[in-house]
């Protein structure tokens, strides 16, 4: 017997320890390689196939659906191409087959096929799949059920900041401009999205929404532009959120936890207005107005490198800044009335009003979490109180405000006690200062009194330290 040489040796064992399957076949289509890992994609014995005919073991087998059969014909390789099958034990696999023609001094002699299993990746990226389009279905079935939720009418106060925001807001509802708007979690962000929408030239068409900050940038790129049919991602042909808000509104939540790509992807659609599916041919032209919210200074998220400098001009036409509640004190006893009558229909409750020291502490408190945070406390008292009670006090707020002024007001936090006495003074007498006036909306008056001293002194302080 002939012996064997390296060569032999070693491609034998690469062919039959890789996990890519091979298919080698001759000049007469004699099965000559089939290694195990062929084997087992095709869900088929070795010995079945080899040294056999291959068209005589795949009867079903013709140049339309065999890529060895149309290189043996064509001499031209194939070249990555996606394929999904029942393989011969019914299992549904999907490979990416490479097949190149074999020549031996210009002559064909065979042609060799290259299949590595993707199924796993396959089901995983369809998993992902679904989870979107069960995401786009949610946004479906709010679009049919969607009553306009906001209009003006629901966005209560009277402070100077939030009657000029929604002055600006006003004015930009006949108009399809992009809207940005800024303002810290829970000031009614999308409440102004929604009143823009609902009370604009686009109100008898869609209004969707989508958090940025929710999702993995590929799968927000295809949420956002939708995918095509035969794309690597998936075999289903999805239409994106900007397809189906078409002629409508798209809100982009949290615009500035946009990956950076996505960010220029999006401006690219915004300026030539039409959108591409990922993996698609056909330019799609859209119509969507765009209105975009972050609750970061959008300056700062530029600073910072989150936010595209290109896609701020192109977004930031209207701009809409709402002002945090501690910033507009004067609004809090209207939102008060407005979530009693609120929660009083809801929870079937008989609240007239809410005591004056209640409101009081409220004064001195700085509302990280904003409307939300008011909102939830009244909800949380409301239903503390008793039916046969008509006045919130400071004991139906289960969670009792002196804690949270303490916590709000933890001044020993930040302040280096290892420090001489007279600066640690002046430090905590500089932070109560400035705790009173952000407090009191900067009203010099107002925060003397609050710290006990008078007016003029305060005035002496503020210069002193600079506030
Ligand atoms: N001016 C307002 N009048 C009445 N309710 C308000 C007002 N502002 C906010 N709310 C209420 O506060 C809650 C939070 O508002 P919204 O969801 O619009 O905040 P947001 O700015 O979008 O917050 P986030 O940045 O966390 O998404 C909602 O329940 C909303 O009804
Ligand atoms: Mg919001």
């Amino acid at each position: 017997m002939k012996e064997k040489t390296i060569d032999e040796i070693l491609l034998k064992n690469i062919l039959y320890s890789i996990d890519e399957g091979i298919h080698v076949i001759d000049n007469h289509g004699k099965t000559i390689i089939y290694n195990d890992a062929m084997a087992q994609l095709e869900g088929l014995e070795k010995e079945v196939v080899l040294n056999k005919k291959f068209t005589d073991v795949f009867p079903g087998l013709d140049e339309e659906n065999s890529t060895l059969f149309t290189v043996m014909k064509t001499g031209r390789p194939i070249l990555e191409r996606t394929q999904t099958y029942l393989n011969y034990k019914g299992k549904k696999i999907t490979t990416v087959n490479t097949t190149i023609p074999l020549f031996d001094k210009g002559k064909k002699i065979g042609a060799v096929e290259i299949a590595k299993d993707i199924t796993k990746m396959q089901k995983l990226s369809e998993k992902l799949m679904d989870l979107q389009e069960e995401l786009t279905n949610k946004n479906k079935e709010s679009l049919k059920t969607t009553v306009p939720k906001y209009t003006f009418d629901s966005i209560i106060g009277n402070s100077d900041g939030i009657k000029k925001a929604i002055n600006i807001a006003r004015k930009s509802c006949n108009t399809s401009s992009s809207v940005l708007i800024y303002g810290e979690t829970g000031v009614g962000k999308e409440l102004f999205a929604q009143s823009i929408h609902y009370e604009g030239i686009r109100k008898n068409k869609p209004f969707i929404a989508q958090n940025c900050a929710a999702l993995p940038e590929s799968l927000l790129e295809g949420l956002l532009f939708g995918t095509a049919k035969g794309s690597f991602t998936g075999a289903i042909d999805r239409p994106g959120l900007f397809e189906q808000a078409n002629g409508g509104t798209l809100l982009l939540d949290e615009i500035n936890s946009m990956g950076i790509n996505l960010q220029a992807k999006l401006l690219r659609v915004l300026q030539e207005g039409y959108i591409r599916k990922i993996g698609g041919l056909k330019n799609k032209p859209v119509d969507v107005r765009i209105i975009a919210t972050t609750n970061e200074d959008p300056k700062k998220a530029i600073e910072d490198g989150q936010f595209r400098k290109d896609l701020y001009y192109r977004i930031n036409v209207v701009s809409l800044v709402v002002p945090p509640l501690r910033d507009r004190k004067s609004d809090l006893e209207l939102l008060c009335d407005s979530f009693i009558r609120k929660y009083n229909k809801k929870l079937k409750k008989d609240v007239w009003m809410i005591s004056q020291d209640v409101i009081a502490d409220f004064y001195d408190y700085s509302w990280p979490g904003n409307v939300r945070e008011l909102e939830s406390m009244i909800e949380g008292a409301m239903n503390y109180i008793n039916y046969d009670e008509n006045v919130l006090q400071k004991y139906h707020f289960p969670i009792f405000i002196d804690e949270l002024r303490e916590k709000d007001y933890n001044i020993s936090k930040d302040i280096d006690l290892s420090e001489s006495l007279p600066v640690v003074i002046s430090n905590i007498e500089k932070k109560l200062i400035a705790n009173a006036m952000m407090s009191w909306g900067n009203n010099v008056s107002k925060a003397a009194e609050s710290l006990g001293i008078k007016r003029q002194t305060l005035q002496h302080k503020l210069r002193k330290y600079n506030l």
